[in-house]
């Protein structure tokens, strides 16, 4: 490699490690930001009365939001928006580093695949041993195979939510929340899928960006190595830790709990009902808390950080904010409940159990 071919390759190191950091903190700081407000409102002192009563008005939605005003709302409905947006952004993130794992990252002894790979790729180009240098260690490829498996999940819940919206929710038209509550829904399924892959997206993304330039020289030539392996895509994953299947196990837990919970929510009105009429659901975790699903999300999300191994703070901030914002609307709906119903079970907690009573 002549010296110019390593200038060019430190500076394009330095700026994707700069570009990486700045995204990173850049990420922080929006949770950060999401989260102090929700925190600052639940303090227990009547002089943050007003800005609990301002926050309120931007979180609200649905039955506990009055319908007196529908300035700065939008329908409620409009949650389908953030599942579309999850889906699209989640599958290409995941299709893009999953290619990635395969062809820079392979897990355990250097495979042969990926080695021929390499060989008929780098054809005397710098591109892929730049790639290949970044991941050198078996941990940095196991951190990218990590990232794969988290937004694996991710996927998993986003297309659950997208059908749900279509299939199972049966939103009244009256339902509205405000348009700050709609915005910060929109940031969060751009923010949350990245959030679980920030070791490696810029480096995949600069990866395929290098496999179209590749692909439009040589064309017919590269479409010999796109045979699709299925097993070497998938054997990596098999060979994740303990953490990320306990991760996994948490996860589904809460999955199949909020699926549940979204069921019985959808079966209170008929099919094209569009009255807003309001029940006491029953069943599920319905019998032990007032917003189970609420409850679901966050061991949804609890489970995505334990097989993400707790190390990386971005993802604890993204719990955070989760169980900070949705602690602070299952407060409000279970007050809902007990303005509403005479008869509301008074020993249902808020979203969980007695000595979590957020
Ligand atoms: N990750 C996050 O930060 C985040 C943030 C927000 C929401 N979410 C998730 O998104 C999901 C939906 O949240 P959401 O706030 O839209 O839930 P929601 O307000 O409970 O509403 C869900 C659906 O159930 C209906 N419904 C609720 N309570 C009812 C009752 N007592 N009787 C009859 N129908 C009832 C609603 O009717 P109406 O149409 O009349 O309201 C609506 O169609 C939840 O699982 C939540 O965890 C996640």
């Amino acid at each position: 490699m002549d010296l110019l071919g390593i200038l060019m390759e430190t500076f394009a190191s330095l700026s994707i490690n700069t570009i990486k950091t700045a995204l990173i903190w850049l990420l922080r700081a929006a949770w950060i930001a999401g989260i102090l407000p929700v925190l600052i409102a639940s303090l227990p002192s009547p002089r943050l009365n007003s800005f609990h009563t301002l926050l309120l008005g931007f979180a609200k939605r649905g039955k506990i939001m009055s319908s007196s005003s529908n300035r700065f709302t939008v329908p409620q409905s409009f949650f389908l928006h953030f599942y579309l947006l999850g889906v699209v952004w989640t599958t290409i993130l995941l299709m893009g580093i999953w290619y990635f794992a395969y062809e820079v990252a392979p897990l355990g002894s250097e495979s042969l695949s990926y080695v021929a790979a390499v060989n008929h790729l780098t054809g005397g180009s710098h591109v892929f041993s730049l790639h290949k240098s970044r991941f050198t260690t078996a941990k940095d490829r196991f951190n990218v195979w990590k990232s794969v498996f988290l937004l694996l999940l991710m996927e998993i819940h986003v297309l659950r939510r997208l059908y749900e919206s279509f299939h199972v929710f049966n939103y009244s038209p009256s339902a509205r929340m405000h348009i700050f509550g709609y915005l910060t829904g929109i940031y969060f399924y751009a923010a949350a899928p990245l959030s679980l892959c920030t070791f490696c997206a810029l480096e995949a993304f600069n990866f395929a960006a290098d496999q179209v330039a590749e692909f439009k020289a040589e064309g017919q030539e590269m479409l010999s190595i796109m045979d699709f392996d299925l097993w070497g895509y998938v054997k990596p994953i098999t060979r994740l830790g303990w953490c990320q299947w306990a991760g996994a196990a948490i996860f589904a837990w809460g999955w199949f709990h909020q699926f549940c919970c979204h069921a019985i929510l959808g079966s209170l009105r008929e099919r094209g009902d569009q009255t807003a009429v309001y029940v006491i659901p029953h069943g599920d975790w319905f019998e032990i808390v007032s917003s189970p699903h609420y409850l679901a999300e966050m061991i949804i999300y609890a489970g995505l950080l334990v097989a993400s191994g707790g190390t990386d703070f971005t993802i604890w901030l993204l719990l955070g904010f989760v169980v900070a914002n949705l602690s602070f609307a299952a407060a409000e709906t279970h007050r809902w409940y007990l303005q509403k119903f005479e008869d509301y079970p008074h020993k249902r907690p808020i979203c969980s159990d007695h000595w979590w009573n957020c």
